[in-house]
This record gives structure tokens, sequence and C-alpha cells, in this order.
């Protein structure tokens, strides 16, 4: 019995996780563009133009009407997540892999990026 457990743990375990990844379809309360801007979480700006960011980097492209560069939501997301899946020599740090924003913070950077 006690062995069973210790098997079922590790599923439990991950069907948690899975929960949490899918935090795309629960409402974005964080504020995307501060989470972008903050040198200590998205700093996008060290690389991107972004309207409204003060002394942006120009490593990657401006960043405006994603909603027509990209089909859905879901591939912004997943370039945010690990670019080098579409690039494996690019520079853009992989924010979801390297735990360097939250999926949930990620889900706000998504939401504020396809309204520019
Ligand atoms: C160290 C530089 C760097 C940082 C920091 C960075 N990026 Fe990038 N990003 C790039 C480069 C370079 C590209 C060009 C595509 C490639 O390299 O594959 C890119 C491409 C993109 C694209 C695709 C744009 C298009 O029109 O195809 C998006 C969207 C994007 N980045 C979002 C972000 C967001 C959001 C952040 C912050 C959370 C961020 N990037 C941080 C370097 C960076």
């Amino acid at each position: 019995m006690k062995r069973l457990l210790l098997l079922a743990l590790p599923l439990m375990l991950s069907a948690c996780a899975a929960e949490r990844d899918g935090a795309l379809t629960e409402p974005a309360q964080l504020d995307g563009k501060q989470l972008a801007f903050s040198r200590n979480k998205g700093n996008c700006l060290a690389c991107h133009v972004i309207a409204d960011g003060e002394s942006p980097g120009n490593i990657g492209p401006r960043l405006q009407s994603l909603a027509s560069r990209f089909a859905n939501k879901q591939q912004l997301r997943e370039q945010i997540w690990d670019a080098r899946q579409f690039n494996p020599e690019t520079s853009m740090p992989p924010f979801g892999t390297h735990h360097i924003l939250s999926p949930t913070e990620i889900d706000a950077v998504v939401d504020y990026l396809w309204g520019l």
C-alpha cells in the first residue's frame, strides 16, 4: 500500500503542475505592461522598442501590431515562453522555460502586447 502511494505521488504532483500551466484561460490580474517594462521581470525594453518605453534597445524587432503578426495569443505566448522553439540561435531569453516569468505573468504580458 505504501509502495502504491509512492508510485502515485509523482503522478499527483505532475497533475498539479499541469493545472498551473493551464493558467492561460484564467483572466490575467497582473499588470502586463509593468511586467514587460520592469527591469527585474521581463525587461523587454532591453531589446525591444515598445510604445511609451524609455531608452529601448534594438536587438529585437519593435513590438507592435502583434495581433497581425501572430495567428493567436497562444502563438505569441509560445514565442515569449521559449523563443528557441522558432529560432534556436535567438538571443531572447526563454522566459517560461527558465522561470524568469511565471505562467500567469506571461499571460499578463501576452494580454498587454496583444492590445498594442
Ligand atoms: C536579450 C534580448 C531580448 C529580450 C530581453 C527580449 N527579447 Fe524578444 N526578441 C529578441 C530578438 C533578437 C527577437 C527576434 C526574433 C528571434 O531572435 O528569434 C525577438 C522577438 C520577439 C517577438 C517576436 C516579434 C515579431 O514581430 O516577430 C516577440 C513577441 C518578443 N520578442 C517579445 C518579447 C517580450 C514580451 C520580452 C520581455 C518579456 C522580450 N521579447 C525580451 C530579443 C529579446
